[in-house]
């Protein structure tokens, strides 16, 4: 990135609004990023609070606090640590959650079983239990077989389970071929025939255990754009008639998924209420119509709330010259923690974060340490010719699904998460060690 890129950066204020350059050095929500790289260590995830907090905020204004009976649960999926659900248990909000693990983490964390929501499309017999036991608030339902499995814990448990209906509203949204989750042909949701759906809603209505809440669809990941989603709700809402109609019941809530998109590199963030507004307007509207009382709305919102919270801190190693062709400049991690750029060609920006005000004159690719050629961070990234090694790398908007989505390809442990707040640090997960790595490595003793 060249001085005027960073200039830009640093002045749109809406998004990575915690970053500075002082003295030549890149800071993150009053910390300097030299000195965080020097007391953790490298490679390392820093997460900004007054990032998190201020996008759990932007939420509560233009929706929550605006909206009646409106509630944000979290995806976990984007970031998933107990310190990040006791930022959300502190800040009112609900937690999606989507396996055993996550709900596990939530329960350590003393997070409010209420206020957590279970998604998935083939949660494990265990799962269902764990989850019935601990008291979520909602299981979205993703199919058939999986009603026998929550009424035999309900059963067991003496619980009844609010249940939403997860449907495939068969609307393409525009993004990356691997987050779209909303069209037809998905392995998510129910399919809208009417011959497999009604009879689910059916069997839910008439269960002695299950409570029937409401809808849910989530179209995909990363949106820019509120018309999928208004064309995904005025289809929810085609049903919600249906169902009142065929069987005289309400839907109460309606969830409409998250995906809002996040910045990386100079993609323009919408505020939430860009896709909030006409949604509950429209939500409104077709309850009226319908003749029904205006149902509960509820989003899901995981990567527009962690992403731009996110930097990761790496040092520079190895720097390769190849006459001609190019510059290979390696750091000491890669897609063992940030998987997305081999996986979805994802684009980030990188800063020399002690060199923040060098002009960047020269252009290398930024690659990680992994045996995998596909192993690249910044195919194409601009830095000052003055690069060395020992120079450390910050880069941007890794908040959402990096950790998450972290691995120990090559034994290579997962880094550590620091939780930074106007200058203060701390660990939020330390690293992995190698004895961790191999705590469950077993020598059968046949061989
Ligand atoms: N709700 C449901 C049912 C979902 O499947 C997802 C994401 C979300 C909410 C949260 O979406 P978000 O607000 O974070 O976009 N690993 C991919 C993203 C996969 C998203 C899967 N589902 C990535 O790194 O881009």
């Amino acid at each position: 990135m060249d001085a005027d890129a960073i200039e830009t950066l640093l002045e749109r204020k809406t998004t990575l609004r915690y970053l500075e350059v002082k003295d030549g050095r890149l800071f993150f929500d009053g910390c300097d990023t030299i000195e965080l790289a020097k007391e953790y260590g490298t490679p390392v995830y820093v997460m900004s609070y007054s990032e998190i907090m201020g996008r759990l905020n932007e939420l509560k204004e233009q929706f929550t606090d605006k909206y009646p009976k409106a509630r944000v649960a979290y995806a976990s999926k984007a970031f998933c640590t107990t310190g990040m659900y006791e930022i959300l248990k502190k800040a009112g909000a609900c937690i999606d959650v989507v396996s055993g693990g996550e709900i596990y983490a939530a329960e350590k964390a003393g997070f409010p079983a209420e206020r957590v929501e279970f998604n998935g499309n083939n949660k494990l017999p265990e799962e269902i239990d764990q989850a019935v036991r601990y008291g979520v608030g909602r299981i979205i339902l993703d199919g058939l077989q999986e009603i026998p499995l929550i009424e035999a814990a309900c059963a067991k448990y003496q619980k009844k389970m609010n249940i939403m209906i997860r449907i495939t509203p068969g609307v393409a949204a525009s993004t990356h071929d691997y987050i779209v989750t909303g069209k037809k042909d998905s392995k998510f949701g129910i399919p809208l025939d009417e011959d497999i759906f009604l009879p689910i809603v059916k069997q839910v209505l008439d269960s002695e255990y299950l409570d029937f809440t409401g809808l849910h669809m989530h179209i995909g990941s990363q949106l820019f754009e509120n018309d999928a989603y208004l064309e995904a709700l005025n289809v929810l809402m085609d049903w919600a008639a249906r169902i009142r109609q065929e069987f005289n019941a309400d839907v109460k809530e309606v969830n409409f998924g998250g995906g809002y998109g996040a910045t990386y590199i100079d993609e323009p963030r919408k505020p939430y209420s860009f896709f909030m507004d006409p949604m509950m307007e429209l939500l409104k509207k077709r309850s009226e119509e319908i003749g029904m009382e205006c149902p509960a709305a509820v989003i899901e919102p995981g990567r527009s709330i962690v992403a731009e919270a996110g930097i990761t801190l790496y040092t520079v190693g190895q720097i390769k010259e190849i006459p001609g062709i190019r510059k290979y400049v390696s750091v000491d991690g890669g897609m063992g923690d940030n998987i997305r750029v081999a996986l979805y060609q994802a684009d980030y920006k990188g800063v020399v974060a002690n060199k923040a005000e060098e002009q960047t004159d020269a252009t290398v690719s930024l690659c990680g340490k992994y045996c995998e050629s596909g192993d690249i961070l910044i195919p194409e990234m601009k830095v000052p010719s003055s690069i060395a090694q020992g120079d450390i790398i910050a880069l941007l908007s890794t908040g959402a699904y990096g950790f998450s989505m972290a691995s120990n390809y090559n034994n290579n442990p997962i880094p550590g998460v620091v939780l930074v707040k106007e200058g203060k640090s701390a660990w939020m997960v330390k690293p992995q060690s190698y004895e961790q790595i191999i705590a469950n490595h077993v020598i059968p003793d046949f061989i």
